[in-house]
């Protein structure tokens, strides 16, 4: 598959089917993010690939700890700045919208709002679960490093015929998955994954997201 073709296909699955994914699938996709590149060739990034009954069970007592913590503990990091500002602000509210409206989801539905959130820490019906760290002692470089071996799964994902989703809503989890996955304390959880074979039929992942225009983001200079 072309790299653009991989890019252009990339969206976030928010419906998977239960069809499994071979563990040589996900030990190939592993392997091949990891060249990606990396400041000082520090390779930051850890990751811990969740299948099968390893998968279920954390699901099963993250779903136990709801019942006391309905929409999750808390992240060890800030996932969004305080009073985001425009346009971010607008950006964030329109995919969110855009998301129940594809779930057919009515605005002033909040318990339906809220069932939805938790299929995050379902994986969405994903077979396999990946679970994002980075040592605590990394800065802003090695989080961007990080982003990059992201991109590189969801990428290679592509490249296997499987889609993903990334997943920060398991921040909220951190102490959970740390728990469960004996994660040492040196350890900031990130984010999760989903990876998976899409649900085509799923009216959620109907949903493509917008992006802004060229003139918006980049400036180009060829004169002085
Ligand atoms: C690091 C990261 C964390 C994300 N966390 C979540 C999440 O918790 N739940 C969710 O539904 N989508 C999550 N997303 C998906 C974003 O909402 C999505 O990438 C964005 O809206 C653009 O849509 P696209 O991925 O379909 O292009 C996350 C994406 C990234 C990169």
């Amino acid at each position: 598959m072309h790299v653009a073709e991989a890019i252009a296909s990339r969206k976030s699955i928010r419906a998977f089917k239960p069809d499994p994914v071979p563990r040589v699938v996900v030990e190939d996709i592993l392997t091949r993010a990891a060249r990606a590149p990396s400041g000082g060739n520090l390779q930051p990034w850890r990751v811990y690939a969740l299948l099968g009954a390893a998968r279920d069970e954390l699901v099963r007592r993250v779903t136990e700890a709801r019942r006391q913590h309905p929409m999750g503990e808390s992240p060890e990091y800030l996932v969004y700045p305080p009073n985001l500002a425009e346009p971010w602000r607008t950006r964030r509210f329109r995919i969110g919208e855009a998301m129940y409206e594809a779930l057919g989801i009515p605005r002033g539905d909040m318990s339906a709002r809220l069932a939805h959130i938790t299929r995050n820490w379902q994986f969405f019906d994903a077979p396999v679960g990946l679970m994002f760290t980075i040592d605590r002692c990394m800065q802003q470089g090695q989080w961007a490093d990080l982003g990059m071996f992201l991109q590189n799964v969801m990428l290679l994902a592509r490249a296997h015929g499987l889609h993903t989703c990334a997943i920060e809503a398991w921040a909220m989890w951190h102490r959970q998955v740390r728990e469960y996955l004996s994660i040492p304390d040196s350890e900031m959880l990130f984010c999760g994954m989903a990876l998976g074979h899409a649900d085509e039929a799923a009216p959620v992942n109907a949903l493509v997201s917008e992006r802004a225009p060229l003139e918006e983001f980049a400036v180009i200079r060829e004169s002085l």
